[in-house]
């Protein structure tokens, strides 16, 4: 079947079977291999993208389902080559480890962070729910996320 969407910004099209998952079609159609596939069943978050502004996981939907969507992968979140403020957050609060989680963790909690600018340590750990990190113990993740939205709101202003 042919789609065409837009990922990352730039308009894109392809013939790709009804079969393909979106999670296989980013990485190995158009090379973004920074979406990672950690389950396959779901669970784990790692293939995390945003759809049309909402955060998904890309191996529960089909290629096909994103026709006409906007896309955007974690390779599209720095802007003009500043890092997005949660991914600095990460780097500044060691919230990174083997980093398999990383790119999924940090889709998820950017879709938190645009409808929650304050969110509390309990409202980031209920988003963390569907993401899953073998090795940080998730706290500095969640200073990650503070840190992220101390930042937005300092340029935001009073
Ligand atoms: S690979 Fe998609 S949830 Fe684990
Ligand atoms: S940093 Fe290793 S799985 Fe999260």
């Amino acid at each position: 079947m042919n789609i065409s969407l837009n990922i990352n910004g730039h308009a894109r099209a392809a013939d790709v079977e009804p079969r393909v998952l979106l999670v296989d079609f980013l990485r190995e159609t158009l090379g973004l291999t920074g979406t990672k596939i950690g389950c396959d069943t779901g669970q784990c978050g790692t293939c995390t993208v945003w759809l049309d502004g909402r955060s998904v996981k890309s191996c529960t939907m089909l290629a096909v389902q994103a026709d006409g969507a906007e896309v955007t992968t974690i390779e599209g979140l720095s802007q003009d080559g500043q890092l997005h403020a949660l991914q600095e957050g990460f780097w500044e609060m060691h919230g990174v480890q083997c980093g398999f989680c990383t790119p999924g963790m940090v889709m998820a909690l950017t879709d938190l962070l645009r409808h929650n600018a304050h969110p509390s340590e309990r409202a980031i750990r209920d988003w963390l729910e569907g993401n899953l990190c073998r090795c940080t113990g998730y706290h500095n993740i969640v200073r990650a996320v503070q840190y992220a939205a101390e930042k937005l709101q300092r340029s935001v202003g009073p």
